[in-house]
């Protein structure tokens, strides 16, 4: 595994992106749910997002980084609750920004990814039932809508919802590690939503946006069956995992999010994690997981072309960040040799963001210095950016 990696390890035309989310990085989403809930009296959130890092001001820089390292691809995420700060309210200014970020990312050659949804709501849309109000499709459906002159400017591909299996376990959480510990079973109705959800948008962009190609990104973690755990390990990821990749029949594609691995006992439940090296977020350093994770997701959807929208690792030490994706890389090429249809590779993160509650955890190719907001590149950033061709 200590051989280099090169441009020539994948197939021609295969995407090369960094990753990075709307509240995570953009900071002052003032309307949104998680910026209500941060900054109550004793919130149960450990650190505010606050500016986060000015990537609403500083996306300028962020595109020229990611162009000038060599990616190809560049997902970053839209807020609804700038959008349409209250029902039915849209904003015509923040239409107008992300349209200028997607023409930005196109003029450097970068093409654009957009997820739609990242696990913060309107407060509006949060405080009257949010995804449980009965009108919630058509509510997304009409934020969608006035995104029309974004995903016109030159996206080419769309997540709907960032890791909807998470989103159905996000009210049962209680810190943002879950996945060193298994996750929790996702709550059943949240899950048949967050299918509705998505099968309408689907469909909706698919008749106003014909060129686009739309998926979502599902949370895959390599789930490992101890022996004799087979058909434990199954049931296990059926409703975390399965049920929404199964979902995915009649997408472009299916984004896959892949961090470690879980191993499944015949209990039908996670082993403690060995006691291995561990990253900041506390799960196991294990970047082999991509390619298990790959394999299994391959297997469930049946013939829907995967994308990596998101692996990485949280770490201070960018060595151990270019030896993780070293391996994870040459885990998902070992898949690719045995089947599994993969299009493209995004790491998660472009840049240090606010990691849920928390600024220690550091995922990015580029520091942030949280004062004056000036990036930094890492190592990991050329060295990953090189593995991307620049296509023709
Ligand atoms: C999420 C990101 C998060 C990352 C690392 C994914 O579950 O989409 O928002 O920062 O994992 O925890």
């Amino acid at each position: 595994m200590n051989r280099d990696l090169s441009s020539s390890t994948f197939p021609p035309g295969f995407l090369w992106g960094t990753a990075i989310g709307a509240h995570q990085s953009e900071g002052n989403n003032v309307a949104s749910d998680w910026w209500y809930r941060e900054n109550l009296a004793g919130s149960p959130v450990a650190e505010r997002c606050g500016d986060a890092i000015d990537s609403y001001h500083r996306w300028p820089e962020d595109l020229d980084l990611a162009a000038q390292a060599g990616f190809t691809d560049y997902r970053f995420g839209i807020e609804w609750s700038r959008i349409e700060p209250a029902d039915g309210a849209i904003s015509r200014a923040a239409v107008a920004h992300y349209r200028r970020i997607v023409q930005g990312a196109v003029a450097r050659g970068l093409r654009p990814m957009v997820t739609l949804h990242h696990f913060t709501l309107p407060l509006w849309f949060a405080a009257t039932g949010g995804w449980q109000h009965q009108d919630a499709v058509e509510r997304f459906l009409n934020y969608v809508d006035a995104l029309a002159p974004v995903l016109e400017a030159g996206v080419v591909r769309v997540e709907t919802i960032n890791e909807p299996n998470i989103v159905a376990v996000l009210p049962l959480l209680t810190s943002g590690t879950s996945l060193a510990e298994g996750l929790p079973v996702p709550d059943n109705a949240l899950t048949q939503i967050m299918i509705a959800v998505h099968r309408a948008t689907v469909e909706r962009l698919r008749v106003r946006h014909p060129r686009l190609e739309v998926g979502w990104g599902v949370s895959v973690q390599d789930y490992q069956a101890e022996p004799g755990a087979e058909a434990a390990t199954e049931a296990y990821c059926e409703p975390r995992d399965h049920v929404f990749l199964r979902a995915s029949k009649g997408d472009d594609f299916v984004g896959i999010h892949t961090y470690t691995r879980g191993r499944i006992g015949a209990d039908g439940l996670p082993l403690p994690a060995p006691d291995n090296e561990q990253t900041q977020t506390g799960w196991e350093f294990y970047p082999a997981a991509l390619g298990g994770a790959v394999r299994r997701a391959s297997r469930v959807v049946d013939g829907i072309p995967l994308i990596v929208t998101e692996n990485g690792v949280a770490t201070s030490d960018d060595a151990r960040r270019i030896r993780y994706t070293t391996q994870a890389l040459y885990a998902l090429r070992a898949a690719m040799d045995d089947g599994a249809d993969v299009r493209g590779y995004f790491h998660w993160s472009l840049l240090d963001n606010w990691e849920w509650g928390h600024w220690g955890p550091t995922f990015g190719l580029i520091a942030v210095d949280r004062t004056t907001f000036a990036r930094t590149p890492k190592p990991s950033l050329a060295w990953l950016g090189a593995l991307a061709p620049r296509q023709p």
